[in-house]
């Protein structure tokens, strides 16, 4: 496929989203967690890090794959490794395949890695049908902690220039997984990860996976938009809610470190991502929303009042740590109790 199709599309992905108009449900909604009036504990010794590839973080936060190859996406990802260099927090690129053969293209990745540092979390990002030669020379331009591979059959099916064959995906993700030191992360790009393909990945060796269920940003939709030829909105709803993908997952082995994204907006998604079994969030639409409408400071607004809201209500379920927070009892009702 020519670059330039490719440079169109990212900025098209962008553009689309933010038109975007269909609202599915992550059921997080349906995930009850008592208040607790005698929590005993100071909001100053609120202990909000964790540990996530190796390093320690400020927040079990990350920002999630969203761009990377135009001067458009340049100035995102400067922003936004801005924000997690300030906020202590990892962050992944969105794919690099544009970067594997256009030089030029990976200023706009590595820009990432010169904000945070050699401290910072930088992951690298690429389809999971990439070689192990594209996938070692990925993680080298960003000298990433770890690299994501995305599962994003829905998008190419509706993608008039999309794949069309998704089989050998497996074999080539335990061929990675068995020859990568670093950690790889598994993810969807928002349809969600079912308990069975977990057991796929974990059976093949995978121990990080990022479920990105529905009910954020929505590539059926998106895709949609740019094709003339055919109407998908009939199936604008079809993918497993983000709630519901972090409980299957869960249920496979505690020996998976799970990224709870998908529809992460508010604090309380958050909080009760790490009570069903999530270690991390990811975020991608949301803080990129507020980013297009109101720049560095907006974004940063919004992360600095999420990160102090999630102190309030680990307080508030007497969580002094994320330990403590992760044993939380909770209870399901609803849809999602009716799906588990
Ligand atoms: C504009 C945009 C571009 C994206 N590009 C990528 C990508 O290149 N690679 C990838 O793995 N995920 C990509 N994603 C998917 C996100 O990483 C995430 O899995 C999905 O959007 C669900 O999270 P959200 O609801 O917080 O946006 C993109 C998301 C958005 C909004």
């Amino acid at each position: 496929m020519k670059k330039d199709i490719r440079k169109d599309r990212k900025k098209e992905h962008i553009e689309y989203y933010l038109k975007s108009i269909s609202r599915n449900k992550t059921l997080f909604e349906d995930v009850y967690i008592e208040h607790i009036s005698l929590p005993e504990l100071n909001l100053d010794e609120i202990d909000t890090r964790t540990r996530f590839l190796d390093k320690i973080v400020e927040y079990p936060i990350m920002i999630n794959a969203i761009t990377g190859g135009t001067e458009f996406s340049q100035e995102i990802n400067r922003d936004l490794s801005k924000i997690a260099k300030r906020y202590n927090i990892p962050m992944a690129v969105g794919s690099q395949t544009i970067a594997l053969k256009d030089k030029e293209s990976q200023e706009s990745f590595r820009i990432v890695r010169k904000v945070m540092g050699k401290e910072g979390i930088v992951i690298a990002n690429l389809n999971a049908n990439a070689s192990l030669d594209e996938v070692k020379y990925a993680m080298d331009i960003l000298d990433a902690d770890g690299i994501q591979l995305h599962l994003n059959p829905a998008q190419e099916l509706v993608m008039k220039e999309g794949d069309r064959d998704f089989r050998g995906v497996l074999d080539n993700i335990q061929n990675i997984v068995s020859n990568v030191e670093k950690p790889v992360i598994i993810k969807e790009v928002g349809f969600g990860i079912s308990e069975k393909v977990a057991k796929l990945l974990y059976n093949v060796g995978v121990r990080y996976i990022d479920v990105s269920g529905i009910g954020g940003t929505n590539f059926i939709e998106i895709e949609d938009k740019r094709n003339d030829k055919m109407d998908f909105s009939d199936i604008y709803s079809w993918g497993i809610p983000t709630a519901l993908s972090l409980i299957q997952c869960h249920r496979v082995s505690e020996d998976i470190t799970l990224i709870s994204s998908g529809g992460i907006r508010t604090s309380m998604d958050i909080i009760k991502s790490l009570c069903i079994g999530g270690d991390l969030v990811g975020i991608s639409g949301e803080i990129l929303k507020h980013l297009i409408e109101g720049g560095y400071d907006k974004a940063n607004k919004y992360m600095r009042d999420l990160t102090y809201k999630i102190r309030v209500l680990m307080l508030l379920t007497g969580s002094k740590n994320i330990e403590e927070l992760k044993k939380t009892p909770y209870k399901v009702k609803g849809d999602l109790k009716d799906l588990i």
